[in-house]
């Protein structure tokens, strides 16, 4: 089995159109904003989020981050989000990194290998200290953090939702 994380780019916008269809538009806080997307505001999406990871264009309150694709034997089967730093909202609620596989492609051990893929990212990037924050009944989620060899740090409400917070030191990978 061969893995790839690549940053989302526009030469791969045709491809990755329908995969961005198929993964829901919104779970357990993480969002898919491509999801309902034309062909043509895909095309924008995809330039604004290379802006982002470029720290070009960036909203008020935002930080850059980068958008992963992970390939499995080519083909895409999930996408991941890191922040190259965090302010003081997203050390609160956000962390670095996101996470989100196509369901037919759960439960297979994805969610681990992109979560260390990513982490990999993160460390060549410097992130010594990496946060990550999971919805209490996520169990996948927050499984694939201590899988990774992270911490506890604290469980606090996060829109209502009780959350865990994790800590992963990119040092131990
Ligand atoms: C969270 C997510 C990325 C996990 O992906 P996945 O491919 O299903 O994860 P894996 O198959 O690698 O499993 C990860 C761990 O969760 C466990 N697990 C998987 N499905 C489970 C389930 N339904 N219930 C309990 N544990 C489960 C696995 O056993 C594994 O733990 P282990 O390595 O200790 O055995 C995926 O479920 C997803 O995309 N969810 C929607 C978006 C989301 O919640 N993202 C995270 C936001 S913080």
């Amino acid at each position: 089995m061969q893995v790839e994380l690549k940053p989302l780019q526009l030469s791969d916008a045709d491809t990755l159109y329908e995969f961005f269809q198929k993964l829901p538009a919104s779970e357990n806080g993480k969002n898919n904003r491509a999801h309902g997307l034309s062909r043509e505001e895909f095309t924008n999406w995809v330039q604004k989020e290379i802006n982002y990871s470029q720290g070009k264009n960036l909203p008020e309150g935002y930080v850059p981050g980068t958008t992963f694709v992970m390939y499995v034997d080519n083909i895409p089967v999930g996408v991941s989000n890191l922040r190259h730093y965090l302010n003081e909202k997203l050390e609160k609620n956000g962390g670095h990194i996101g996470t989100h596989i196509l369901p037919e492609y759960r439960g297979r051990g994805f969610g681990n290998i992109i979560t260390l893929e990513t982490l990999k990212k993160a460390k060549e990037i410097g992130i010594k200290r990496v946060l990550v924050f999971h919805y209490d009944n996520n169990v996948p989620a927050w499984r694939t953090s201590e899988k990774m060899g992270g911490k506890l740090d604290s469980i606090n409400m996060v829109n209502g939702i009780k959350a865990r917070k994790y800590i992963i030191d990119t040092s131990k990978l």
